[in-house]
């Protein structure tokens, strides 16, 4: 077992450490002393928090930044724009890098435009050039880009989500900052996003009384995670009812006979997943190691003597050893290689299940143009091909290609290729023709036939066992 979840990591000159620890050691005695002495009796209750002097809905990160410049200087990083192998902060096409994703999302505005995310500095900016908004959208877009759609919500209740998008961009002066996660007043930690709160509350708690480690996870799950918007009211809604694995998620849409898109060429009626990342996340080593989000994208930095979270969440492979190396012994190498290891699998399995996808769209649609066809085995053929692009589609919308939860991410690509094999299958019987050998062949691309992947030289030597 690692070490638990490290609240002073040793960063900084050992003197400097010594230091620091004399330090705190000596004003540990004292405060000892003095509670004796009063007869405190306040033991396992938090210490007082001092109060800012903040405005409640104060959402200017530049004013946050008077009273807090350490937080504020690295909030201002997330402005930065790099690349990493399979993740990073540009602005690039998914639909560019794989190709087969604009058949997977034909007529759905996903097949248009879809991009690579960036730093929380540009959801504003992003939601406002993306050619998935159109005149039609709704306010709902606007959920978990900035601080104006909470506080819109508790004034105006659930009728704000279905304002027309553009009746609400002159409202809009700020992305995603402080006053979304914290309490201007005390500075804890706290959830403003509705349908997170509702979430918790159909399960009969209130996520705002979690725990603070509980909370270095939440306040990002409120926005990174699976969400649709509800037909009538267009208000957003968390699909957890049934539990958080994507086979709970699939059924729960599957019950509400909810989809998002009607697949043109095979007539599907499909589902779109957003960006699951806490869904992915939970029950991951990491996560039930009480790991939590701000441990990776929020690590601590020292400066002096001063610790700080710090507030540019980004990659972590832009820095493994701020990132991963409180807890971790190993070398930044291996960390890398770990990394790089699991997202080029994921990656390779996750095309396979994509072209499989691609594959039974394209056997239905054979199928559908038959004459005579069997109409109740095309209705199964279709309703295996929607379950398969949805899980495909889970690991795809996922943003860590599989790092957040291997196991869950390469569990759920299986179960993808299997419904896009039976959607072949029951495609072909309903048009009473044999599969046709082009649409079975298997994908050239198999980790198998491309060897190992290649792997970053790693220098250290391991040691022998006694
Ligand atoms: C154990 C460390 C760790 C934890 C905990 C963790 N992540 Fe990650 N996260 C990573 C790594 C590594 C990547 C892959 C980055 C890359 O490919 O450049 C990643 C990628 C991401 C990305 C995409 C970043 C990019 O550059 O495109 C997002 C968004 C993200 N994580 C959010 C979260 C959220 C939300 C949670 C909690 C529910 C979480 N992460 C928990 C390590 C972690
Ligand atoms: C996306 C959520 C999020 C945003 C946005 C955010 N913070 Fe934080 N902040 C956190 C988390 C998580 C922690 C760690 C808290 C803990 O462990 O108790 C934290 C900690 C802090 C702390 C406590 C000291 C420390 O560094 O750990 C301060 C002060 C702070 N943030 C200020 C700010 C300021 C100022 C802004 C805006 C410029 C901001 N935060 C924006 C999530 C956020
Ligand atoms: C209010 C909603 C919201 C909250 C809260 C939030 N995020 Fe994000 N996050 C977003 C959006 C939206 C984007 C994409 C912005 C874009 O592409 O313009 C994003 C992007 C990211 C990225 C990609 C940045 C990059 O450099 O590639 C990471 C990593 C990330 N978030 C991590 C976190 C973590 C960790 C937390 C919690 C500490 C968190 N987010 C809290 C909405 C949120
Ligand atoms: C807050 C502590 C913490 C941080 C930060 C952290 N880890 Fe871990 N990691 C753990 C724990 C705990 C385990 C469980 C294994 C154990 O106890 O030996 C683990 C396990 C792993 C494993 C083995 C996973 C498996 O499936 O068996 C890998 C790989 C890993 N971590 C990589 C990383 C990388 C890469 C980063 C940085 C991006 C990172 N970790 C950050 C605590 C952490």
């Amino acid at each position: 077992m690692l070490p638990v979840p490290p609240q002073y990591p040793p960063r900084g000159k050992k003197s400097e450490r010594m230091n620091a620890l004399n330090k705190k050691l000596i004003l540990l005695t004292l405060l000892t002393v003095l509670l004796f002495a009063a007869g405190c009796t306040t033991q396992g209750q938090a210490p007082q928090k001092k109060l800012t002097g903040l405005n409640p809905g104060e959402e200017d990160p530049a004013v946050w930044g008077k009273y807090y410049p350490r937080q504020y200087e690295s909030y201002l990083k997330n402005k930065e724009e790099s690349k990493t192998e399979f993740g990073g902060s540009v602005r690039e096409s998914h639909l560019d890098k794989k190709p087969y994703l604009r058949v997977l999302f034909k007529g759905y505005g996903f097949g248009e435009d879809y991009n690579e995310e960036r730093g929380h500095f540009y959801a504003v900016t992003d939601v406002k050039e993306i050619k998935r908004i159109t005149p039609k959208s709704a306010a709902s877009c606007w959920n978990c880009k900035t601080p104006t759609a909470p506080k819109q919500i508790a004034k105006e209740g659930v009728s704000w989500y279905k304002k027309p998008f553009a009746a609400v961009t002159k409202d809009v002066k700020h992305p995603i900052t402080c006053w979304d996660c914290h309490d201007p007043k005390t500075m804890n930690l706290r959830v403003t996003r509705q349908n997170m709160i509702n979430a918790f509350k159909r399960q009969g708690k209130d996520v705002n009384a979690s725990t603070r480690k509980e909370m270095r996870t939440y306040v990002c799950a409120q926005c990174h995670n699976e969400y649709y918007f509800d037909k009538d009211t267009k208000e957003v809604i968390n699909p957890w009812d049934n539990g958080l694995n994507p086979r709970n998620i699939v059924d729960y849409y599957d019950n509400k006979k909810f989809s998002d898109w009607k697949h043109p060429q095979s007539g599907t009626e499909m589902l779109k997943m957003q960006h699951p990342e806490y869904e992915m996340f939970s029950g991951s080593v990491h996560q039930t190691s009480g790991v939590a989000c701000a441990d990776c994208h929020m690590p601590y930095v020292l400066e002096g003597y001063n610790k700080y979270s710090s507030h540019w969440m980004t990659s972590p492979v832009k820095n493994l050893d701020v990132s991963c190396k409180p807890c971790h012994r190993q070398t930044t190498q291996w960390l890398k290689t770990r990394i790089h290891d699991i997202q080029v699998r994921t990656n390779e399995t996750l095309d396979i299940a994509g072209e499989e996808n691609v594959r039974a769209i394209r056997a239905i649609q054979t199928a559908a143009d038959t004459q005579g066809v069997d109409t109740a085995k095309l209705a199964e053929a279709r309703k295996y091909h929607r379950t398969g692009q949805a899980y495909w589609d889970w690991v795809s919308a996922e943003n860590s290609m599989g790092f957040h939860n291997s196991t869950k991410a390469l569990h759920t690509l299986s179960l993808a290729i299997n419904n896009a094999r039976q959607a072949q299958v029951l495609a072909a019987e309903a048009a009473g023709k044999p599969l046709n050998p082009s649409i079975v062949d298997i994908p050239k691309k198999q980790i198998d036939q491309t060897g190992e992947p290649k792997q970053p030289e790693d220098k250290v030597k391991v040691p022998k066992q006694p």
